[in-house]
């Protein structure tokens, strides 16, 4: 688990650097602080274990789960993302082409492209992308969400979908999915504005 996260921040890292050098003028650098990127990507794998691990207790369950076990799976995994928003003043997002919940609709272009780089790469884990979002530039960082077994409870056939899907989510376009299909993405949006404070209030070495 902590071998596969530092793989994936070693390979972010290199990325961002790379992809700096060439694309932006060298002030860019300093806005983006390499521990805080690196926190969100950890912050973002345990997120995603949460929910894994939650579905995963409702697989082979003999007993109908009852209503409150069903609703302990993803709804969590969005009030979690909302802590990590209010704690680190980033804002967590759940994106999806297919959603349940409005909410997790793309939201500007870029997160419609970053879903179809997903899509067209299944060996694409994550990414990071310079955006500016309400008019605040920033990284945000892409982190592909992928369909397991245990999602199937509530993400198979339209059919299949528990009573409390139905009741609850009339417009949801979140079913008919199969394991191994691109189920979504989070989007980590960290503003430039923290660094620079923080930049700000730190003694100065440049010299
Ligand atoms: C017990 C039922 C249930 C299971 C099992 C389940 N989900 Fe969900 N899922 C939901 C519900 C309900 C929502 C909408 C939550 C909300 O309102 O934010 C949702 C929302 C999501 C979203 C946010 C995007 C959207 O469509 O609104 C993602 C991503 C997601 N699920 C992925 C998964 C994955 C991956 C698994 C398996 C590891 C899984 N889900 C298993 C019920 C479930």
């Amino acid at each position: 688990m902590l071998t596969r996260i530092y793989q994936i921040i070693l390979s972010l890292g290199l990325g961002l650097a790379i992809g700096l050098f060439s694309l932006s003028p060298l002030p860019a650098l300093a806005q983006t602080n390499p521990s805080e990127l690196a926190k969100s990507v950890q912050e973002i794998e345990a997120l995603d274990s949460l929910r894994s691990g939650l579905a995963s207790t409702l697989e082979g369950r003999t007993e109908e789960p009852t209503l409150q076990t069903m609703k302990e799976v993803c709804k969590p995994v969005g009030m979690r993302a909302m802590q990590l928003s209010q704690e680190n003043q980033w804002q967590v997002k759940q994106i999806a082409s297919k959603y349940r919940n409005p909410d997790h609709a793309p939201d500007n272009l870029n997160s419609k492209i970053a879903l179809a780089r997903f899509e067209q790469n299944p060996d694409l884990i994550g990414f990071w992308d310079r955006e500016t979002i309400d008019g605040q530039a920033g990284t945000r960082y892409y982190r592909r969400i992928n369909v397991e077994a245990s999602c199937l409870a509530c993400h198979g056939l339209q059919n299949n979908r528990p009573q409390f899907v139905k009741d609850h989510y009339p417009q949801d376009l979140a079913y008919n999915f199969h394991v191994g299909d691109l189920r979504g993405m989070y989007a980590v949006f960290i503003p430039d504005l923290k660094v620079a404070i923080e930049q700000a209030i730190e003694p100065d070495i440049e010299e």
